[in-house]
């Protein structure tokens, strides 16, 4: 069975971050998040993912192709953007004929089942089988209205009207070919605005209830606090801790430690602090509740809390960030430099 990830749009809500690294590769507990999917796919019994990405693709392809990934992955490209529905037109060719294809937002993590929802499509006969979650506030989201045997019977993209809790779109997805052939071609199509709603008017949806975790991780608030909560999951913090060749450090728990990472004498390190691989941190430096991206380096006595740090950044000797900030990735902060609490800091 083939999977699809819709990846591409601006990722305007990641900004900073966003401009120099696709939402695919933001490290989820210290791993790009495409790992993380491609890796829940394979769980599932997908065993091809196609990207479908436009932003930086370039980026994505160069990345995707250094690592091994759980699943094998292709990329398809759109030249402009093509909304949620129009990429899996334009990957039409690499489509199993007769087939459901699975399709996941690209920033979305989760447990959900996988099996259990394309064992339910199948038996169901539904056209379209959508995982839904609850929410306090649906109004950022899909919602949906359920008869008595889940079958959906509405489907409202963004609703401002109904504002109690209810059962909303995760953004994963079982379609079967026909649904695939209702898309329009040749320009943007919203597949939550188009489609959906026309399966539910018809009876031809099914859910599929995840009571797991989930995150949408399109928005730099959610982003932390994604990573702060998977933190605490063996699964994705893993099982290191303080390496034995840094004795003098302090690592404070919880907090995660990539690949060939370098933490001096007298650094400390935690709570809450998750470091990419290839992350330098000098003597003496004091990171807590902080996110660094791959390949930066916190100098000689900087002091850093509660920030997102892009990667590649060099963060100079005894320099201080305050609370809440985000240094997009590749900047230099000076030596000795006062970073204010919740700057944004541009490339
Ligand atoms: N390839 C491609 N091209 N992908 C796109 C495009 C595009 O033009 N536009 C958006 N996407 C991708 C985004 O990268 C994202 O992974 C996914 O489609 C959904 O778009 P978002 O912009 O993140 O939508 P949202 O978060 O406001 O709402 C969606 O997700 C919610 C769950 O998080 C909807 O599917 C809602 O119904 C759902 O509840
Ligand atoms: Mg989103």
């Amino acid at each position: 069975m083939k999977g699809l990830i819709l990846a591409g749009g601006y990722a305007t809500r990641l900004r900073p971050l966003s401009c120099s690294k696709p939402k695919l590769l933001f490290p989820l507990v210290g791993v790009p998040l495409v790992d993380r999917m491609a890796a829940w796919f394979g769980r599932g019994g997908v065993t091809e993912v196609i990207l479908a990405v436009n932003h930086l693709s370039d980026k994505l392809r160069v990345d995707v192709s250094r690592r091994r990934l759980d699943t094998k992955t292709v990329l398809s490209v759109e030249e402009t953007p093509l909304g949620t529905g129009g990429p899996i037109n334009l990957a039409r060719p690499l489509l199993d004929k007769d087939e459901p294809l699975i399709v996941a937002n690209g920033d979305v993590i989760s447990d959900i089942d996988l099996r259990g929802l394309i064992t339910v499509h199948a038996r169901s006969g539904a056209e379209a089988t959508i995982a839904l979650v609850s929410a306090e506030d649906p109004r950022p989201f899909g919602l949906a209205t359920l008869d008595a045997n889940d079958r959906i019977i509405g489907f409202e993209e963004k609703s401002e009207t109904n504002r109690g809790p209810g059962w909303i779109n995760a953004g994963v997805y079982a379609l079967t070919p026909k649904v695939i052939a209702m898309i329009p071609h040749g320009r943007p199509v919203s597949l939550e605005r188009e489609i959906f709603p026309i399966l539910a008017s018809q009876g031809k949806m099914r859910s599929w209830k995840h009571t797991g975790f989930w995150y949408d991780i399109g928005k730099i608030p959610d982003y932390i606090i994604a990573n702060r909560q998977l933190l605490q999951r063996v699964e994705f913090r893993g099982t290191t801790s303080v390496e034995p060749s840094m004795p003098m450090a302090m690592i404070r728990q919880p907090s995660y430690i990539g690949e060939n990472c370098t933490i001096e004498d007298s650094a400390k390190i935690g709570p809450y602090t998750i470091l990419s691989e290839r992350v330098s941190v000098k003597r003496g430096a004091e990171v807590s509740e902080t996110i660094a991206f791959e390949q930066t380096t916190l100098g000689e006595n900087c002091t850093i809390e509660d920030s997102v740090i892009g990667e590649g950044v060099t963060v100079g000797k005894e320099a201080m960030i305050g609370k809440g900030s985000i240094i997009a990735g590749q900047v230099v902060i000076p030596d000795r430099a006062i970073i204010r609490t919740g700057s944004v800091i541009l490339n």
